[in-house]
């Protein structure tokens, strides 16, 4: 009896103390890495490249952008070295919000081609040895999808496919009341009158967006099946749109509370992050899981604390990552940029990041100015290069590879809802128009984006500079620095090493990369608008080397003649304004 107590007690101590070893180890590795007993997931292995299908490729004329457009130019994508392409909208849409209003979830808009294209595109991606993402837009439909015309006439198990209300009261000209002062994206009033209903609807963005009703039962359902229609096509995963809207509070009645310094601004404690969102994206979760290595990746714009429970924890994971826009907010434009903040806003998110999860970095999309315009031509290079460089998938927008800019769009060329609402004066500071332009694939007829004459939206007229097949030619181009940095990413540093931040400060950032038993990097980018020479000494966390070898620089460099494999050292590296270079670090 004794003894096979002492025999338990020993063997309880013994277990105890191998799982504190192995949690200790583990935790002591790489708080961001999530440990696949077999391997890397795609995700893991390279960046996610936005296509943003409008103004990718059009391959029949008509000046917008097409299926078969993207695959004319799959090349382009493999040779970046990018691992999975992600698709704007392509489904059947009146484009309202350029896709982002789907009027049927399960067919392609007949402007990007048909579903044989669709078939022909993914076959095409894969061939390349490249992974398809889909845009998943649950949060609201097209109001002229047949669900919300059989919902707005209360046809059967359609009634409650959207967020309906009754009217709060009437004004004295008989003019409905919304049901309370939430209010859409886009600005204005959340609720639009349904005069054949004879009740309000909730949109979150334009009123011809009308948010799903994620209380319903059915919805929930015909949503899995259009995740399980296009998974069963061959997609690689998802990135969901505008999740943090998805539901609502119960409550219709209840007004967002204002801000006390602006009441205009509501605090959306109704109408974003709430409890059963969480829960539909576990059952999404789970759904993709019963597929072979399929992606979920959820657009979330909010605080941080708020951002990571997109990921959930060990024991209930959601998204494999909630998107990181705390890059493009932060680095807004260049007066935001400094050392400082640069390493603030990636340590937020390693800091805030559950444990064992992965790391992501965005420094565009469609939503949000050009790079090269926000920050600075000379930058484009330096910021790819940290956001490749870092642990984590990087997420780059078609086009920023090659540092386009944003585009003037006049008035009447304006396109974006967002744009068009705020009228002649005051679209410029809302259409998101100016980076959505068309590829710029060449310096000839229409950049080489369409044989038509027309485009959609103009193209930039700086295309004759600023092109791809300019850039290919190039000795040195933001082109040829995205390849390069994309192939040298490829070694085990990279893929597994930890990351440290030795010297930052007003005009400096830098960081190592390392691991055991391989080469170490330092990656060292001069923020200043001025060119520096810069020592990494002063100030730095912990001891450096004397000297370096260069790997690769900026294609704005001075030191272009600095070949790769030349010694430079660490007390005086002379940068050009925006510079960034990678140098691997001597083995002690
Ligand atoms: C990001 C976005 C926008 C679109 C909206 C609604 O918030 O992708 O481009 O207008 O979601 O779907
Ligand atoms: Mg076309
Ligand atoms: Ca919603």
């Amino acid at each position: 009896m004794q003894r096979s107590y002492m025999f338990a007690g020993a063997f309880v101590v013994l277990f105890v103390g191998i799982i504190v070893i192995v949690v200790v180890c583990v935790s002591s590795m790489n708080g961001w890495k999530e440990h696949n007993a077999d391997g890397p997931k795609f995700w893991e292995q390279g960046g996610v490249y936005q296509v943003y299908p409008r103004s990718f490729g059009d391959s029949d004329g008509d000046g917008t952008g097409d299926l078969m457009g993207v695959v004319a130019h799959s090349d382009h994508l493999k040779d970046l070295g990018v691992v999975t392409v992600w698709l704007s909208p392509i489904f059947k849409s009146p484009m309202k919000d350029f896709g982002y209003d789907i009027s049927n979830y399960m067919a392609i808009d007949p402007i990007f081609g048909t579903m044989d294209d669709f078939e022909r595109l993914v076959a095409s991606l894969h061939r390349n040895g490249l992974k398809v993402v889909l845009d998943f837009v649950p949060n609201h439909s097209s109001n002229l999808h047949e669900w919300f015309t059989k919902s707005e006439a209360r046809e059967g198990n359609y009634t409650d496919y959207y967020v309906w209300a009754e009217a709060k009261d009437y004004d004295k000209n008989n003019t409905p009341i919304p049901p309370n002062n939430w209010m859409s994206e886009f600005g204005g009033s959340a609720w639009e009158w349904s005069g054949i209903r004879g009740q309000f609807y909730y949109h979150q963005f334009l009123a011809e967006q009308p948010d799903l009703n994620y209380r319903n039962e059915h919805v929930k359902e015909e949503m899995k099946n259009v995740l399980r229609f296009w998974l069963d096509k061959g997609v690689d995963g998802f990135r969901v749109d505008a999740v943090k809207y998805l539901v609502e509070a119960q409550d219709l009645n209840l007004d967002e509370p204002t801000d006390s310094d602006n009441p205009e601004l509501l605090h959306h404690i109704f109408t974003t992050n709430q409890p059963e969102t969480f829960q539909i994206l576990r059952e999404w979760r789970e759904l993709v899981d019963k597929y072979h290595e399929k992606v979920l990746m959820v657009e979330v714009y909010s605080e941080v604390e708020d951002v990571m429970k997109y990921y959930g924890n060990q024991s209930v994971p959601l998204a494999h990552f909630p998107f990181n826009f705390f890059m493009l907010e932060a680095l807004n434009n260049r007066s935001t940029l400094n050392g400082y903040a640069l390493k603030d806003t990636i340590s937020l998110w390693l800091d805030y990041m559950p444990e064992g999860k992965w790391p992501n970095w965005v420094l565009g999309n469609h939503d949000n100015g050009r790079v090269a315009s926000r920050l600075g031509k000379d930058m484009v290079d330096a910021l790819n290069m940290v956001v490749l460089l870092l642990p984590g998938t990087p997420v780059t927008y078609n086009g920023e590879e090659i540092g386009m800019e944003n585009t003037f769009i006049s008035w009447e060329d304006t396109r974006d809802p967002e744009g068009c609402r705020w009228g002649p004066d005051h679209y410029q500071e809302h259409s998101r128009d100016p980076e959505r332009t068309p590829m710029q694939w060449n310096d000839g007829h229409m950049a080489g984006f369409t044989n038509g004459n027309n485009t959609w939206l103009p193209i930039n007229a700086n295309y004759q500079e600023i092109n791809v097949a300019a850039q290919k030619n190039a000795t040195h181009s933001h082109l040829k620095f995205y390849q390069h940095v994309t192939e040298i990413r490829q070694e085990e540093t990279f893929k597994k090493g930890k990351v440290t931040f030795p010297t930052y400060d007003d005009s400096t950032f830098s960081f190592i990369r390392s691991l055991e038993g391989h080469p170490s990097y330092l990656a060292v980018v001069n923020v200043a608008t001025v060119n520096r020479t810069v020592n990494l000494h002063l100030g730095a966390n912990f001891q450096l080397p004397d000297k370096a070898e260069m790997v690769i620089h900026s294609s704005t460099s001075v030191a272009k003649e600095t070949p790769s494999g030349s010694t430079v050292f660490l007390d005086s590296l002379t940068l050009v304004a925006g510079e960034g270079v990678l140098l691997k670090l001597p083995e002690d």
